[in-house]
C-alpha cells in the first residue's frame, strides 16, 4: 500500500492504472477504522482492481469544534489496518491541500441536508457534500462505497451524484453490529461501560418497532411513538429525534405500507449516536 498525500499524486497513480483499464473502488472515511470502515474496504477490494482509500476528518463538516477536536485519529494503526485489507492507496491529504486559502465553494443537497442529521447539525451535510463531491472528482473511480449506518448521508451522496452527473456508481453496505445489535461507530469508544450498556436500546428498538409493524401495524406515526417510548425506557438515552420516514426523501409519510426507514438520534452522556433500519411492511 501506499500511503499519498497530494491531489495530483494521486491523479498520478490513478491515471497508470486506468490507463491499464483497472477498475478502481473508492471508500471515503476519516480514519479510526473499525470493522464497519474494514467492510467498505473488503467489498471494494471485491469488486475492483484498485482500491483508493481516504482518510481525511473533514473540518468542514463538524458544527461543533470540540466534536472535531476530540474526533479520534490514530493515522499509524488505520494505515497497517487498511494495508492487511488490500488497499492499495490511502490517500491522507492535509486541510490545506482540501481546502486552499482561496477555497470557495460550497456544494448544498437543499432538502436532504434540512432533515434529521441535518436538523440537529447545521451545516454538517454541506460540508459532507462538497468534500464528497471533491473526492469523487478527484478519484473518478468506478465505484464508491457508503455505509447504511449513515443513512442520510448515502441517500445524500447519492442525490448529489445523479444531480451533478458524477459517473461513480454510489454503492451501499449494510451497518456492522457488534454482538449486541449496536451498529460499530468510531464514537462508541468513548462511551462509559454504563453508556454502553444501554446503548444497546437504539438498535433493540429499532428490532421492536419491525416486530410490531409485523402485527399488522402500518401506521408510521403510531409505529414512530413506539420507537419513541421503547428508547425513552432506557433512563441513559436522551432522544434527538425518533421517526418513520420514507427511506430515499426522509420526508414524513403516513404509511409504512410502500416501504419506511426508521431513524434514531440519541446522547448518552455526551455521546451522540445515530442508528437505523430500513421497516417491511407487514
Ligand atoms: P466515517 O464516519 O469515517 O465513515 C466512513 C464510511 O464508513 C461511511 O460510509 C460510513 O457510513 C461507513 N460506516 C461507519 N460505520 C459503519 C458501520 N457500522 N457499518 C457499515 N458502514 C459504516 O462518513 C464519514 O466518515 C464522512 O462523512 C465521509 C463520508 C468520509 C465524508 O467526510
Amino acid at each position: 500500500m501506499e500511503t499519498i498525500t497530494t491531489i495530483a499524486a494521486l491523479r498520478q497513480a490513478l491515471r497508470q492504472a486506468r490507463r491499464e483499464d483497472q477498475t478502481i473502488g473508492l471508500v471515503p472515511t476519516m480514519g479510526a477504522f473499525h470493522e464497519g470502515h474494514l467492510t467498505l474496504m473488503r467489498r471494494a477490494k471485491a469488486e475492483n482492481d484498485i482500491v483508493v482509500a481516504t482518510l481525511f476528518v473533514n473540518p468542514a463538516q463538524f458544527n461543533d469544534p470540540e466534536d472535531f477536536e476530540k474526533y479520534p485519529r490514530d493515522d499509524e494503526r488505520d494505515a497497517a489496518l487498511a494495508a492487511a485489507e488490500g488497499v492499495d492507496y490511502l490517500f491522507t491529504p492535509a486541510p490545506a491541500e482540501v481546502y486552499p486559502k482561496e477555497f470557495d465553494t460550497v456544494v448544498v443537497v437543499r432538502a436532504l441536508s434540512e432533515r434529521l442529521e441535518g436538523a440537529s447539525r447545521p451545516g454538517h451535510f454541506n460540508g459532507v457534500s462538497t468534500v464528497v463531491a471533491k473526492l469523487l472528482n478527484i478519484a473518478g473511480a468506478d465505484r464508491a462505497y457508503f455505509g447504511e449506518k449513515d443513512w442520510q448521508q448515502l441517500q445524500l451522496v447519492k442525490r448529489m451524484a445523479a444531480d451533478l452527473d458524477i459517473p461513480t456508481e454510489i454503492v451501499s453496505v449494510p451497518t456492522v453490529r457488534e454482538p449486541d445489535g449496536l451498529a460499530l461507530s468510531s464514537r462508541n469508544v468513548r462511551l462509559t461501560p454504563d453508556q454502553r450498556k444501554a446503548a444497546k436500546v437504539l438498535s433493540s428498538a429499532l428490532s421492536d418497532t419491525q416486530a410490531i409493524a409485523d402485527t399488522g401495524v402500518q401506521d408510521a406515526y403510531q409505529l414512530a411513538a413506539w420507537l419513541r417510548q421503547t428508547i425513552e425506557v432506557q433512563p441513559g438515552a436522551k432522544i434527538d429525534y425518533a421517526v418513520v420516514v420514507d427511506p430515499e426523501t426522509l420526508q414524513e409519510i403516513d404509511t409504512i405500507e410502500n416501504g419506511a426507514l426508521a431513524a434514531v438520534a440519541a446522547t448518552f452522556g455526551k455521546v451522540r449516536l445515530i442508528d437505523n433500519r430500513l421497516l417491511n411492511p407487514p
